[in-house]
């Protein structure tokens, strides 16, 4: 795994000129935000040695280097879903890739149901913790100390201070954020209404298939780590209605402007 892992990264170093310090995962319906990115070079997914293919609708697959922000930045356009059929080891090899290129920073979007009754389609979430549902873990098996301790603390897994810069980039720019706790399940179903209960019962806000197996590979590798859910659909009692993946995909469309706003300006502040 580890000579996969820099093998990857040597392959990408010498297609790129400058290293980034500064990785953004584009989740579902938000793959527009790379309109934001100038100068930038792309790599598609079937170039890069060891990696993946995404399949998913929605998803085109590539890395694009550019600047955003005033710095720069690499984009990962289409990520690996758990249930596409990958492996935790597959759905976490790009943040692996990430972190031997030295990357310190990761920034991961979703589309993700939104559970808390005060939430609205289209609002953005800023993901303070998760609850990790899904089925495997992407740090079972043996551990390499070369690229993080046996057991990762968790208890900032979303880091603190992006979140406050965050917050306050939402105020000065008049963009409502939400806040709360993402939900990590497999998919691909969506929830049935009782689901949806019960992740609310059991402490979260918003649910999706992604962002928890990168966001744990990224602490295990001791990534400062910031993401955001927008909400497209509700899993609120007496809200809920038919989902499809086309909605889920035009719902976080009209919210990535904003998310993009707020990402580059984070970008520009980070000393
Ligand atoms: N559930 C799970 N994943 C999702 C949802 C949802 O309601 N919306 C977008 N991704």
């Amino acid at each position: 795994m580890l000579q996969k892992i820099q093998q990857t990264a040597d392959y990408i170093k010498s297609k790129i000129t400058v290293i980034p310090n500064y990785a953004i995962i584009l989740g579902t319906g938000l793959g527009e935000l790379v309109n934001v990115i100038t100068e930038k070079k792309e790599i598609p997914y079937e170039e890069i040695p060891n990696f993946p293919v995404s399949t998913v609708e929605g998803h085109s697959g590539k890395l694009i280097f550019g600047k955003l922000g005033g710095k720069d930045v690499l984009a990962m356009q289409g990520r690996f879903h758990y249930y596409e059929g990958y492996n935790m080891k597959e759905v976490t090899f790009p943040v692996r890739v990430f972190k031997a290129l030295g990357i310190d920073y990761l920034f991961v979007s979703n589309a993700a149901g939104g559970m808390n009754s005060s939430f609205e389609i289209g609002d953005i979430m800023l993901i303070e913790d998760h609850i990790n549902l899904f089925p495997e873990h992407p740090l079972r098996g043996k551990n390499f100390n070369e690229l993080g301790t046996r057991f990762p603390d968790m208890s900032e897994a979303y880091n603190k201070e992006l979140r406050k810069m965050a917050t306050d980039i939402a105020k000065e720019n008049n963009i409502k954020l939400q806040y709360g706790v993402y939900v990590g399940t497999s998919g691909p179903t969506f929830e049935t209404p009782s689901e949806y209960n019960y992740f609310k019962i059991i402490g979260g806000d918003a649910v999706g298939m992604s962002t928890v197996p990168e966001v744990i590979v990224a602490n295990h590798a001791k990534m400062k780590v910031l993401a955001f859910s927008i909400i497209t659909d509700l899993g609120v009692i007496g809200k809920i209605v038919e989902v499809s993946h086309e909605e889920v995909q035009e719902a976080a469309k009209i919210a990535q402007p904003k998310m993009a706003l707020i990402m580059e300006e984070i970008i520009r502040r980070i000393s």
